[in-house]
C-alpha cells in the first residue's frame, strides 16, 4: 500500500484544525487565483510557455539568481542539480542526518554515496565541524539544507568547500524567501533549489520545484535535461528526463509570490507569538534562529523534554502536530542495506536526540497560534 502524501498525513491527525491551512489561503486571493487559473485553461498553451517564463524571471528577480530553472518538483531538481554537477559513481556527497529523505535519496539514485553529517543541537541546521571531519578522498560535494525555513551556516562551509575543492548544491525546498546576512536564500550554492510542494512557504497546487544558478553553463545543462536532453524537437542530445512545470501551476506561483513577502512577515509574528509562549516553559526549547538569519518558518519546530505527555495534551486539545524528522536518515532502512553505515560521522551524537524531542505545530501565515496557545 502507498503512503498517504505528506500533507494528508498532517490534515488526518489533526480533524478539528488544519495544519497549514491551504483553504485560508486559497480564500484570501481567491479573485486573483481564479482569473488566472482561468487565463491559461483558455489559452491552450498548459506545458512550459509565457507563465513559466514569467515565473521563471520573476523568481530570478525575486532571489537575486542570475538564472531560474523550474522543473517538476523539488526531489527533481536535486536530481537534476546532481547530474549538471557531473555527480558519478562512487562518489561521495556530504549530506545532513537531519532532514526529508530527498537529498540524500537522489545522491545514492546516482549511484553516489550519502555521507551523513550531523547538525547544529541549536539551530538544527548541518554542522560544519562534522562536515569537516567526513571530507575524504572521495568527496564531491556537501548539500545543505535549509531546514524548516533558515539557512544552513554558509560562510563556514564555504570554507570547507573551499579548502577541499568541492560544490555546493543549497537545498533551499524550505526556504525561498529567507535571508543571511541580508541575501536571499538560493544563492548561496554553486547551485540551488526550492520546491513548490503545496505546503511550502511558496507552494502551488501539485508538483513543482526550480534550480538556481549564478553559472550560464549550469541553467543551460538543466533546461537541456529536464527536456529530454533536447535543445532542437526529436534531437536529443543527453540522457535527461520530463522535468518541466506546467502553466496553471505557474500561474499560480505568480499570484503567490505577489504576496510572499506579506506572508513572511506574519510567518514571522506567528512564530514570536509561539517562542514567548514556549520560552516561558521548562522543557520547551523552539529552533534558534542563527544570527543574520530571517526564517520563512517552512515549519514551527521545537524540541520537548517529554514530547509523550506534551502530545498526549495536544491530542486532549485536539491540536495536530508533525514530527519532523522521526530518525536520523542513516538509520533508514533504504540507506542501511547500502554502504551508508560505514561512512556516517561516529561522533553524531546530537542527531539522535533531537530526533526523539523534536515536534512541529499548526503554521502559516493565516494560522491562528494565539487560539492554538489557549487551546494547549
Ligand atoms: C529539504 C527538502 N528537500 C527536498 C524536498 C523535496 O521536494 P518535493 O516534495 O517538491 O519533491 C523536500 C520536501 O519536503 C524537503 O523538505
Amino acid at each position: 500500500m502507498s503512503s498517504p502524501p505528506k500533507a494528508a498525513i498532517c490534515y488526518f491527525w489533526g480533524i478539528m484544525m488544519p495544519f497549514v491551512n491551504l483553504a485560508a489561503q486559497r480564500d484570501a486571493y481567491r479573485n486573483q487565483l481564479e482569473k488566472a487559473e482561468k487565463a491559461v485553461l483558455d489559452s491552450g498553451c498548459y506545458i512550459g510557455g509565457p507563465e513559466v517564463q514569467a515565473l521563471e524571471s520573476e523568481l530570478s528577480q525575486y532571489c537575486g539568481a542570475a538564472h531560474t530553472v523550474t522543473c517538476g518538483s523539488g526531489t527533481q531538481a536535486l536530481e537534476l542539480s546532481l547530474m549538471v554537477l557531473g555527480l558519478e559513481p562512487g562518489d561521495q556527497v556530504i549530506v545532513p542526518d537531519f532532514t526529508f529523505i530527498a537529498p540524500a535519496e537522489c545522491v545514492q539514485k546516482l549511484g553516489g554515496v550519502p555521507v551523513f553529517a550531523d547538525i547544529d543541537p541549536r539551530t538544527l541546521q548541518i554542522s560544519p565541524e562534522s562536515v569537516e571531519r567526513l571530507v575524504g578522498p572521495k568527496t564531491k560535494g556537501i548539500i545543505a539544507v535549509n531546514l524548516f525555513g533558515q539557512c544552513a551556516p554558509y560562510e563556514k562551509l564555504r570554507e570547507i568547500a573551499g579548502k577541499h575543492g568541492l560544490w555546493i548544491l543549497e537545498d533551499s525546498a524550505q526556504a525561498f524567501g529567507a535571508t543571511q546576512n541580508g541575501k536571499k536564500a538560493c544563492t548561496f550554492g554553486d547551485i540551488s533549489i526550492t520546491s513548490f510542494y503545496p505546503t511550502k512557504p511558496l507552494g502551488c497546487y501539485g508538483d513543482g520545484g526550480a534550480i538556481f544558478t549564478v553559472n550560464p553553463e549550469y541553467a543551460e545543462k538543466a533546461r537541456l535535461l529536464a527536456n529530454h536532453g533536447s535543445k532542437e524537437r526529436y534531437r536529443h542530445l543527453e540522457i535527461g528526463t520530463n522535468g518541466r512545470l506546467d502553466a496553471l501551476q505557474a500561474a499560480v506561483l505568480r499570484v503567490k509570490l505577489h504576496h510572499l513577502d506579506q506572508e513572511l512577515e506574519r510567518r514571522q509574528q506567528n512564530a514570536n507569538t509561539y517562542d514567548q509562549f514556549f520560552k516561558s516553559l521548562s522543557g520547551f526549547t523552539p529552533q534558534v534562529l542563527a544570527e543574520g538569519n530571517t526564517s520563512t518558518y517552512a515549519q514551527y519546530t521545537l524540541l520537548v523534554e517529554d514530547r509523550e505527555g506534551f502530545i498526549k495534551r495536544l491530542n486532549r486539545a485536539e491540536v495536530p502536530y508533525c514530527i519532523h524528522y522521526p530518525s536520523p536518515l542513516h538509520t533508514q532502512p533504504c540507506f542501511c542495506a547500502g554502504h551508508a553505515e560505514s561512512t556516517t560521522d561516529a561522533s553524531r551524537p546530537i542527531v539522535e536526540k533531537v530526533c526523539k524531542q523534536v515536534i512541529s505545530l499548526p503554521f502559516c501565515a493565516f494560522t491562528n497560534v494565539q487560539k492554538i496557545i489557549e487551546r494547549i
